[in-house]
């Protein structure tokens, strides 16, 4: 497709998604809470980081597997979980796991996604993790986890940062609610994006399919505060995590950490693995950036603990840059929806972006094997 053509970087694909998308669906999944603080620290902790190359390496053969939760990966790279994807484009959830498992990638399908679980499971041949948000009913959570497992779903993401949703002051000003309640501002927006408006119309009624049981569930028109406010569970303590543990057999990462001795404490109650999220700035605004919070994170759970890291990736290299400072492997949420305004084929063509960025940042960096890069590679002043 000429317009994926001129897709040559994750920057290029955000820019056809403004273009693509009605301004406030754009806003509501390119935004972040209050004033935007941690969004910005995301990327500016990224983009700080310098790193010190070595030449006289072979680095005619990269090696980019990484291993994690007994699988190995062709590439240290998964797709975070993100409800409300359908906003973006039809059925999005399962053409980011199509793309993602065309390439081996995890994909990590959310708790508030309109594919139902098992739907998903039957659709892709892929590695597929389930993000569970905690909600106040545990046999709600244990059936949630009970489908995913029964449907093949590997590893169990437990999401902690939301324990209340975060001030999203772009969604309320284009009066987004969850699911989305159409209104003439939206209608007026969807007629300058006709393309977008007539796949969203053909699309059907999107449908939080894996939440349907969950009482209450019909209500439309709430504000994704509210929501959230009465279904999840905002007392969930370390007890919380130990329930959910004994109730799941395979992997389980909890994701939204970004205090070390919060990682370590949450290893010790029986988590395998640990997600450095702010939740792409969506969630505690001011929030530290998890790249900047990765390696006193690494120095607390020690060498074994698989650490996911998400929150402001956006180039290969920040996945190199990640990995020098702790992390197992890098995820990401934006920029697969990014690349989903343009169907599976955009997804692709941001995943394919991103893996020829890591392999020649490797090579250029002189660290032919993605498992043998470490905080040497960074720049004195980073370490
Ligand atoms: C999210 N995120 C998210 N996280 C989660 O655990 N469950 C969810 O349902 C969602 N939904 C969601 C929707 C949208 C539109 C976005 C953008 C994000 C957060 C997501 O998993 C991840 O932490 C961030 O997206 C990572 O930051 P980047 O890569 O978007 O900068």
């Amino acid at each position: 497709m000429a317009r994926l053509d001129r897709v040559i970087s994750v920057e290029d694909a955000r820019a056809l998604a403004r273009r693509t998308l009605p301004k406030s669906i754009f806003e509501f999944i390119d935004g972040g809470a209050v004033d935007e603080l941690t969004l910005a620290d995301n990327r500016s902790g990224f983009n700080r980081l310098r790193l010190v190359p070595r030449m006289m390496t072979d680095v005619s053969a990269p090696d980019l597997t990484m291993a994690i939760d007994g699988r190995t990966l062709p590439a240290p790279l998964a797709i975070a979980p993100m409800g409300s994807c359908m906003l973006a484009y039809p059925q999005a959830d399962l053409a980011i796991a199509r793309a993602a498992a065309a390439r081996g990638l995890p994909y990590t399908l959310s708790t508030m996604s309109t594919t139902a679980i098992e739907d998903m499971a039957r659709a892709v041949d892929g590695p597929l993790w389930f993000q569970l948000y905690p909600f106040r009913d545990y046999d709600f959570n244990f059936d949630l986890m009970r489908r995913a497992a029964g449907a093949g779903f590997e590893t169990l993401v437990v999401t902690v940062d939301l324990k209340a949703a975060g001030k999203r002051e772009r969604d309320a000003r284009n009066a987004m609610s969850i699911p989305l309640r159409l209104t003439v501002r939206h209608l007026m927006e969807g007629m300058s994006r006709p393309g977008w408006a007539m796949r969203f119309l053909a699309g059907g009624k999107p449908d939080f399919a894996n939440v349907r049981g969950y009482a209450g569930a019909a209500d439309s028109g709430l504000t994704i505060a509210a929501r959230a406010a009465r279904d999840l569970d905002s007392a969930m303590t370390f007890d919380g995590i130990r329930r959910l543990r004994d109730a799941w057999k395979g992997p389980l990462h909890v994701k939204g950490v970004l205090d070390a001795a919060e990682a370590k404490a949450l290893v010790e109650a029986g988590a395998d693995g640990i997600w450095v999220s702010n939740h792409g700035g969506r969630q505690l605004d001011s929030a530290v950036a998890s790249i900047d919070a990765l390696p006193a994170i690494r120095a607390a759970v020690g060498p074994d603990v698989p650490l996911v890291i998400d929150s402001g990736v956006r180039r290969g290299m920040d996945i190199i840059k990640a990995r020098a400072a702790g992390a197992t492997i890098s995820a990401v949420g934006r920029a697969a929806i990014y690349g989903v305004t343009a169907g599976e084929a955009g997804v692709g063509r941001v995943l394919d972006i991103l893996l020829d960025e890591i392999r020649n940042g490797m090579m250029l960096a002189g660290t032919p094997d993605y498992r043998g890069i470490g905080a040497d590679l960074l720049a004195p002043a980073a370490r």
